[in-house]
């Protein structure tokens, strides 16, 4: 795997590979990171990956400084689910100066659930993914379903501003318990671990009522939020919303997605199911 922090050097690279395939990461890789990798790579001739941690989808009270930096891990990682061109710029190289152009989501898609609790995060996430896709080039990029809202805010910036790349989803990856993998997991205390696949188990009995039939959105949304609260969470949202446009189904929808944050301890863990 070459390694490249330059732009110049990743372009010169990947000048006459073929069809590039792509997955952007900011590092603290975990199995659901290598799965989409491996994903990518029956997609394309060359797959491209990239490292960074991107300052401004983070909010001033988030864990930018904190954020789990593991660079020689997550390179073996790469490298061993066919990683052929790592792209890991410091800040200089993606911010040479203050961002004056950004990529703002209509706020429709980007103010709501995760947007409500995470100001600005997704013009953050669109600015910085618009910028790699610049950079990379990739006719083919993969994101997790994981990140559900984000995933939509992505397929919808491509779509509407016309950029020449296919987005593929790849499913949740999970630990046998349930709870859906994540960079933020290794905030979690022992106990904190034990009760955290709460959060899947409470997610999975929504999609059982409504596969039962049920109908009455709130109703569910309300009692998965209090049995977090009395587990100790401090629950932000449950919310169950259409697939395509997060926003509100009516009772006769299908094609549904139940989504959920919430807080175990310090630590915000986030979920979603289809159904
Ligand atoms: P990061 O959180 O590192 O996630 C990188 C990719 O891995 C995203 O597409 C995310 O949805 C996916 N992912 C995370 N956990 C997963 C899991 N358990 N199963 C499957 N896929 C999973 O998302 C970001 O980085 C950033 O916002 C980024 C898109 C790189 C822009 O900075």
């Amino acid at each position: 795997m070459q390694i490249h922090t330059t732009i110049t050097s990743l372009r010169a690279a990947l000048e006459g590979g073929g069809q590039i395939s792509f997955v952007p990461t900011m590092g603290n890789l975990h199995e659901g990171h290598a799965a989409l990798m491996r994903q990518a790579g029956g997609l394309g001739d060359c797959l491209v990956s990239s490292l960074f941690v991107n300052r401004l989808q983070f909010g001033p009270r988030e864990d930018f400084d904190t954020y789990p930096r593991t660079f020689a891990a997550d390179c073996e990682k790469m490298a061993a689910a066919g990683v052929a061109h790592l792209f890991a710029p410091d800040e200089g190289e993606m911010y040479p100066r203050p961002q004056s152009f950004h990529v703002q989501p209509d706020p429709a898609q980007a103010d709501i659930l995760e947007g409500e609790f995470r100001p600005g995060f997704f013009r953050g996430v669109a600015t910085v993914v618009m910028k790699l896709f610049a950079i990379v080039q990739p006719q083919v990029a993969v994101f997790g379903k994981k990140d559900y809202q984000q995933l939509m805010i992505i397929r919808n910036m491509v779509r509407e501003l016309n950029l020449p790349v296919e987005i593929v989803a790849g499913e949740t990856v999970r630990d046998a318990d349930g709870l859906a993998l994540s960079s933020r997991n290794g905030y979690l205390t022992a106990a904190e671990r034990a009760e955290a696949p709460r959060l899947h188990r409470v997610l999975q009995a929504i999609r059982q009522a409504i596969a039962g039939g049920a109908r009455d959105w709130a109703r569910l949304e309300d009692k998965a939020m209090a049995e977090l609260a009395a587990h100790g969470w401090a629950p932000q949202y449950v919310a169950v919303r259409k697939q395509l446009d997060l926003q509100y189904p009516a009772a006769h929808d299908s094609g549904l997605v139940v989504l959920g944050a919430a807080l175990l301890g310090s630590t915000r863990l986030i979920d979603n199911l289809e159904v």
